[in-house]
């Protein structure tokens, strides 16, 4: 089956898997896990930051980043649609009394500087307010590379109102590789960074929280806190460390295949492609009368595709994923299976 649901579908190399089982362990809570310690100065290194944690997960990673820069009463300001506000189950405000503030974004995954401004919160504050503490961005977002200088001038604003920096870069190898900058300077001037080794990379588990020595300490509180606290996780940082060495640059061929695939669905009478970036594609499902048919037909159109061997989303609108696991020559099967899907 070709899956294109998501870039976290992937399944752990055979070189991986050898890796995995050859790591050397100990116990991580008392920091002496070799693994994960050089997995995590490792990252850190690479981003340029001080310090690295590794986690389970990204959701875990901008969680405990989130309940390191804030306090209770604190706000963090972030996008609408930002994972870190809107697919993460409400964490900072269940767990740390930390106020959401979600402005709309663009497209393209940016929030306007002036939104981020007018909801920034007045100090001195007259007891009304939460304390507006800290600025969450994404980058990718839905595989758009933010602009450097885009982000340059969110941080200044941050800076400006005295506000911390946090990025959620769980692609952010996706916008190093697409836009042909180290990570390092991707992460430049965020205070911390979280980045996913499940995603793209094709790791089985992981995401590594890298930034200021004095935040990471504070975060590995609370992933202790919060049930985080793994033993031999060298197992595990060993994939991860495996995914960083080996499979970065080959993202480009995820995007390579992301260009095909849009150029090929594009060519096909019925699908309008409303975007690709990186290795997404964005398509939307038309009628002859060019709207989009209604809920239940798109459910019987991914079964046409499954019944090809091509796994995709339900509904008329779509997100496609390129990843570890979808080669050049399965993007011709995929594009064949959505054609003839349209004439099933
Ligand atoms: C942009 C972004 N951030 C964070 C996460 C959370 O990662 P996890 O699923 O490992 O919790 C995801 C998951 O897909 C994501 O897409």
């Amino acid at each position: 089956m070709i899956d294109l649901r998501s870039d976290t579908l992937t399944k752990p190399t055979e070189a991986m898997r050898a890796d995995m089982a050859s790591a050397e362990v100990g116990d991580d809570v008392y920091g002496e896990d070799p693994t994960v310690n050089s997995l995590e100065a490792h990252v850190a290194e690479l981003l340029g930051m001080e310090a690295g944690m590794f986690v389970s997960s990204g959701t875990q990673s901008n969680l405990c980043a989130i309940l390191a820069h804030c306090q209770r009463g604190d706000e963090y300001l972030v996008g609408q649609s930002a994972h870190t506000y809107r697919y993460e189950a409400g964490g900072a405000a269940v767990l740390g009394g930390i106020q959401p503030q979600p402005i709309e974004m663009g497209p393209d995954g940016t929030i306007a500087l002036a939104d981020i401004e007018r909801y920034i919160k007045p100090k001195p504050n007259m007891n009304h307010f939460a304390n507006s503490k800290l600025l969450c961005l994404e980058n990718t977002k839905d595989g758009a590379i933010l602009p450097a200088s885009y982000i340059a001038d969110a941080q200044q604003l941050g800076r400006d109102h005295g506000l911390s920096l946090h990025l959620d870069g769980a692609r952010l190898w996706n916008a190093a590789v697409g836009s042909g900058a180290a990570p390092a300077e991707i992460a430049a001037g965020f205070d911390t960074v979280s980045v996913c080794l499940s995603k793209g990379l094709g790791a089985p588990v992981g995401s590594v929280l890298v930034g200021r020595a004095d935040l990471v300490d504070e975060a590995r509180r609370w992933r202790k806190m919060l049930g985080g606290g793994m033993r031999q996780a060298g197992v595990l940082a060993a994939a991860g460390r495996h995914a960083v060495d080996h499979h970065v640059d080959r993202l480009a061929d995820d995007h390579a295949n992301a260009a095909k695939l849009a150029a090929g669905l594009a060519a096909l009478d019925g699908i309008e492609v409303t975007g690709q970036n990186t290795n997404m594609v964005f398509m939307q499902r038309t009628t002859a009368a060019g709207t989009a048919p209604g809920l239940g037909e798109g459910d019987a159109f991914s079964s046409a595709l499954e019944a090809q061997g091509v796994r995709a989303p339900g509904g008329t609108a779509m997100r496609l994923v390129c990843h570890l696991d979808v080669t050049a020559d399965d993007i011709d099967t995929v594009i064949k299976a959505f054609g003839e899907a349209l004439t099933a």
